[in-house]
């Protein structure tokens, strides 16, 4: 019998998605899913079983933890990724993991370093990098149809206000109550990169005026909408704008320029693309429009039947899987630890330029051993169990107190819409 992976997954709410590549491909077995969330166990159960697998369901993270597994899906809180990755590359297992990478550049450090010691596979599970227009403009940037990047832009608008109460639940905690407006930057960020295969080397950031309406959803800072400028390694300049802004539907859109050409997504249609290549003369060429097709395990992708977000959703575990194995497709798709590392610490640095009067911070690169040590000690986050005296506030604008009711009354919301 094919020597398949074994895979536990660590939270079952996005991790459903994952759950559900998982019980059906070829290379991998899924074995374990923990969660604290009762009936999100009794829905991973529910669907192992439609898949015909025995899946141990695990309600805390130790008894997961000791399940005889090769990898993990750590689709828990998102500010909470390293420290389990850590542990767990520690431990010998191959980490896919959900955005975002880490919440300090402590953290960073440390993630790296353990990638680096154990020789396991880390991936990072940036899915709109795998969208069917992303992946498109990926494969002809490789192809050199528009030359070198001069300018790129992604985009991620999600006014996530109406869904507030199902995301946090009504707990003053959770990580979206703490998160401030650049932190959760690598769905626009993460394609410009792994397009290009550029690195960011500075980056300046900026946040609008906070939204009413998210004091009273229980966000302390009023979270709005984060920017960063950032300056890539060639001289390319890419701008990147994420969260909470009005309008609806939410864009997820990205143009990168070129020295021939540009390509960019169709804004209000997302299976289209637009490709321009200039031909001999100055200012004159093709301007193509056109829906992509997956290139890439198209078959697999789509018996997965796992479609969500522009197609993107099966891949990033599919990559994680063939990386493992040693598979070709696995190598040159999965995001590893460095590009991670690159895409997330734009935001947490972005965030430092805001607090500064938008001043530009170097991007470190944090591949070079020497460049490691001066964030070693850097737990600078909004966390407070993990940043110490060195706690940051949610905003620039400053933070409100929010009353207990607040919360009482978003968690009944929730409650309600579970019934
Ligand atoms: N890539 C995407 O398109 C996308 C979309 C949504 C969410 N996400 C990411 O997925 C992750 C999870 O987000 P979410 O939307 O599912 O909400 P979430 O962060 O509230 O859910 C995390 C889940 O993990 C469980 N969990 C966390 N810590 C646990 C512990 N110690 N023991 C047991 N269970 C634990 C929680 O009960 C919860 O069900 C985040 O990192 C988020 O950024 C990604």
């Amino acid at each position: 019998m094919k020597n398949k992976i074994k895979v536990g997954v660590f939270g079952a709410y996005r991790g459903k998605t994952m759950i559900d590549v998982l019980a059906y491909h070829p290379n991998a077995q899924l074995v374990a899913v923990c969660d604290k969330y009762r009936p999100l166990l009794d829905e991973a159960g529910k669907l192992a079983d439609k898949a015909g697998i025995k899946v141990a369901l695990y309600d805390n993270f130790e008894d997961f933890y000791n399940h005889d597994m090769d990898a993990v899906v750590l689709a828990n809180y998102a500010t909470e990724h390293a420290t389990y990755a850590i542990r767990l590359l520690k431990s010998g297992r191959h980490i896919l993991s959900e955005v975002l990478p880490c919440e300090t550049m402590a953290q960073a450090v440390e993630l790296i370093e353990a990638v680096e010691e154990s020789g396991k596979v880390y991936a990072y599970a940036e899915n709109y990098c795998y969208m069917d227009q992303t992946f498109e403009m990926w494969r002809r940037y490789k192809n050199g149809d528009i030359g070198e990047v001069t300018y790129a832009e992604g985009e991620y608008i999600h006014d996530c206000s109406s869904i507030w109460p199902n995301i946090t639940y009504g707990d003053r905690d959770h990580w979206r109550n703490r998160m401030y407006s650049t932190y959760y930057c690598t769905h626009s960020i993460g394609p410009m990169i792994t397009i290009t295969g550029q690195r960011p080397v500075k980056v300046v950031g900026f946040e609008t005026a906070p939204m009413s309406e998210m004091y009273d959803l229980g966000h302390p800072g009023g979270i709005s909408a984060g920017i960063e400028i950032i300056t890539f390694e060639n001289g390319a300049i890419a701008k990147s704008v994420h969260g909470q802004l009005k309008r609806e539907p939410g864009s997820i859109n990205y143009e990168i320029y070129g020295k021939k050409g540009m390509m960019e997504t169709e804004r209000f249609d997302a299976t289209r693309i637009n490709v321009y290549i200039e031909g001999e003369e100055l200012c004159v060429g093709e301007l193509k429009n056109y829906a992509p097709e997956k290139y890439v395990a198209a078959q697999l992708a789509s018996n997965s039947g796992v479609g969500g977000h522009n197609g993107s959703d099966f891949y990033a575990t599919h990559f994680f899987i063939e990386k493992i194995l040693g598979n070709s497709e696995g190598y040159e798709y999965s995001i590893d630890v460095y590009q991670a590392i690159d895409m997330g610490i734009c935001g947490i640095l972005a965030y430092r330029s805001i607090l500064n009067g938008n001043v530009p911070v170097k991007v470190p690169n944090l591949r070079n051993k020497e460049e490691r040590d001066a964030f070693r000690n850097d737990n600078a986050c909004t966390t407070k169990s993990i940043a110490g005296d060195q706690l940051l506030p949610l905003s620039s604008y400053g933070e409100k107190d929010i009353p207990e009711e607040v919360y009482d009354r978003v968690r009944q919301k929730w409650l309600d819409g579970q019934a």
